[in-house]
Parts: structure tokens; sequence; C-alpha cells
């Protein structure tokens, strides 16, 4: 296996730093302070950002699943906050639509979601269904040429400012998990209701919102897919999903390291960096182990996402592992930078709070074990 990156990879890398330095960075603390990014959202419209694997004639970059993940992986060193909006906007607010939808529905949200005119969320968990997404309670009643949704969804990534709902309700609850329909929702439709914003520990610029259903009427014409095909629907995206979150997690776990290594060669204690210290020198090492080995397996499952593999355990694996060592590498990033390192003059507690996150969203990692072992079992 050759995980060498094209020039054409290398280009996106650099071109990712290059904006997250120069027009990421000076906007930190502004999302620190609950800003959702609007401006910077429309940037990387404008840089192709938004819609990285989707075709030039589709609106997007026209570039593969790798460079996508490149995307993620460097935005989310600057700012993890950008790097679950991109990862939510694309993996499961635009492909369930790219891959499941009608010409008609391709032609007519494909070119707005890739360009950044629009901005995409997906909506499956409910307060009573998170793990076990497959209960959910929202209901669609089919009346004529339309369907009438009731129900709530909770932890709704980019929800506040969302133009695309991908939602899912069941339209046939005898049938369990095989009764869920996608649906394509606009903002603004009647019934639509955005609840609460959540005040969450990290990614503070992102927003994440509940939402409510009362009566929403939806056409037949935005349905995904067939009646029951939903949950498909929404586990087949989650696969890309979880590489995307697993890039975040990556990128969050190099900024630590990347921190922490250039803080020990200069603090100085007792005549000397406290990088002089194995048990500080250790703790890098062991840091940047685990970087490497998150590299890979994110990597290797883009590529096999890229090549049309199964990449279901892959993607878990990824997951599993990248988000741990973003939680483990910030912790000890802290640790490193001491006293210094719990207060906000640092990134490196803005490291730890975001970094959790990332071992609970797109399944938390004890699901990422039953996809795991289902797999290794079965
Ligand atoms: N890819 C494709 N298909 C899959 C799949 C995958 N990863 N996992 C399961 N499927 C298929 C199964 O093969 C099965 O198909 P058949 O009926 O033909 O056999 C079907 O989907 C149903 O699967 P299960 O019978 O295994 O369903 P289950 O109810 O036992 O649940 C689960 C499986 C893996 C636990 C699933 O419920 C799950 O992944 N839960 C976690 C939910 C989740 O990740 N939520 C994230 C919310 S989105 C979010 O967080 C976004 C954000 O804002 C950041």
């Amino acid at each position: 296996m050759d995980l060498r990156f094209t020039d054409e990879q290398e280009m996106m890398r650099k071109m990712v730093r290059d904006f997250a330095q120069k027009e990421v960075a000076p906007r930190i603390e502004s999302m620190e302070n609950e800003e959702f990014p609007t401006e910077i959202i429309k940037r990387m419209g404008e840089l192709g950002l938004m819609g990285v694997p989707v075709s030039e004639e589709q609106g997007g970059a026209g570039m593969d699943y790798t460079s996508y993940i490149i995307a993620i992986n460097e935005l989310s060193k600057v700012s993890a906050t950008l790097g679950v909006i991109l990862s939510v906007h694309t993996s499961v607010g635009t492909f369930p639509i790219l891959k499941f939808g009608t010409k008609e529905q391709v032609d007519h949200y494909v070119p707005k979601l890739a360009s950044g005119e629009y901005l995409g969320a997906f909506c499956l968990t409910e307060p009573g269904a998170g793990s076990d997404a497959g209960s959910l309670k929202t209901k669609a009643k089919k009346e004529g040429d339309h369907y009438i949704i009731n129900g709530s969804k909770v932890f709704i990534t980019n929800g506040e400012y969302a133009d695309t709902f991908i939602v899912f309700a069941n339209t046939n609850p005898e049938q369990g998990n095989k009764g869920i329909t996608a649906f394509i929702v606009e903002k603004g439709t009647p019934g639509l209701e955005i609840g609460k914003s959540e005040k969450k520990m990290g990614l503070h610029g992102s927003s994440t919102v509940s939402l409510n259903f009362d009566s929403m009427k939806v056409s037949e014409s935005q349905r995904l897919g067939e009646e029951g095909e939903g949950f498909k629907i929404a586990l087949a995206n989650l696969n890309i999903g979880r590489i995307g979150i697993a890039a975040q997690a990556l990128g969050i776990a190099e900024a630590a390291l990347d921190a922490a290594t250039g803080y020990a060669k200069e603090r100085e204690q007792f005549g000397k960096p406290i990088a002089k210290n194995q048990g500080v020198s250790f703790k890098l090492a062991d840091m940047a182990t685990a970087v490497e080995g998150a590299k890979l397996l994110v990597y290797n499952a883009a590529s096999k996402y890229q090549a049309g593999l199964d990449t279901s355990k892959e993607a878990s694996m990824a997951k599993k592992y990248a988000s741990t060592t973003a939680v483990n590498a910030a912790i000890e990033a802290v640790q490193v930078f001491g006293g210094y390192g719990y207060t906000e003059d640092y990134p490196v507690e803005r490291y730890f709070r975001d970094a959790k996150i990332t071992q609970i969203y797109e399944g938390t990692n004890e699901i990422q074990n039953v996809v795991i072992s289902r797999q290794l079992l079965k």
C-alpha cells in the first residue's frame, strides 16, 4: 500500500493550510465567542472547499475523497469547528442527495450545496434515539402527493444556519428501522421549527440545535430514495461521515502535538528546556506514534472509500482510534504546558474541549466497536 499523496492532494493540503492560517486563525476568538463563521464558509465556497469531491459539472471541485479528507484534516488543525461544519455539510448533508437523489433532486440541490450557496444538515438523532438510531419516533404520513411529518430531532449540527435538512422519519412504524424514509426539507418549510441552541463544552463556533416538526408538509418529490430505504441511506453516508470526523480528530491531535513539541523546546525549568526531561520527551514520542497510527487509519479508510470498497469497518476503526488519539494528545498537551495549558492564553485547552465530542458524535466509540466486531464475526 502506498500512502504517499499525489501532487494534486499535496496542493489541496497547502491551499487549505494557507487559508486556515491566514483567514481562519484570526477568527478563532470570534468563533470561541459562539459566532457562527458565515463569512469563512462563504470563502470556503469560493475556494471550492464546500464540494471537494463533487464533480465540476455538479458545481464542486471535482477532486477525490482523499483530497476532501485532507481538507477536513488541515482545517481542523486550526479550527475543529470548521472541520465539523465541513464534514457534516459534505458527507451527510450533500452526499445523500448526490448518491440517492433523483436527477431533478441532484440538479436542483447539489450545485447549490457544493458551491457553498446552501449549507446542509443531517437530522437522524432524536431525544430517545441516539445510538439506537433505528428506533426513531418521527413519523411521516402520506396524504395524497405529500407527507405530513411530526416529531423532533436533537444535536443537529449546522441546524440554525442550514438551507437543507436530510430528515429521517418513519413511514411504516410496524416495520421498525425498515420503515424509515429520508426526505430533503428546505429551510422555511411551514412546520419546521428551529429549537434550542446547545451550550457546548467545545466547538463553540458550530451550531447545534434541536428541531421540531409540527405537521410539516413535505411534497412527495422531496422524498429521498424509496420508502423504507432511509436507514440504509443514513448508515451508508455515515461511513464517509465517520472518516471525516476521524480526519477532524486527527487535525486536533496533530495541533496538540505541534503545540506541545514547540512549547517543550522553549520552556526552560531547572536550567534547561523541559523537552530534555524524559518525562516530557516520552510523552511527545507516545503522542507522535499515536498520531502516525491515526493518520494511517484515516487515509487508508479514505483511499478504500475512493476505490468504492465497503469501508464501514475501516471508517469505524479510523474514527475510534483518531478520536481517542485526539483526546489523549490534548490531555497530554495541557500537561506539557502545565499551568499555562489550563488558561485561555494557549490553544491547548481548546483542543482539550474540542477533542471530546469526536468520541461521541457520528456514532459513539462504543457503537464503532459494535460495527467493527459485527464485521469480524459475521
Ligand atoms: N453502512 C452501510 N450499511 C449499514 C451500515 C453501514 N455502516 N451499518 C449497518 N448497515 C445496514 C445493515 O447491513 C442492515 O442492512 P440489512 O437490513 O439489509 O441487513 C441495516 O443497515 C440495519 O442495520 P442493523 O440491523 O445493524 O441496525 P441496528 O438497529 O442494529 O443498528 C448501528 C446498527 C450500527 C448500531 C446503528 O444504529 C448506528 O450506527 N448507530 C449510531 C448512530 C449514529 O452514528 N448517529 C450519528 C448521528 S449523526 C451525527 O452525529 C452528525 C453530527 O451532527 C456530527
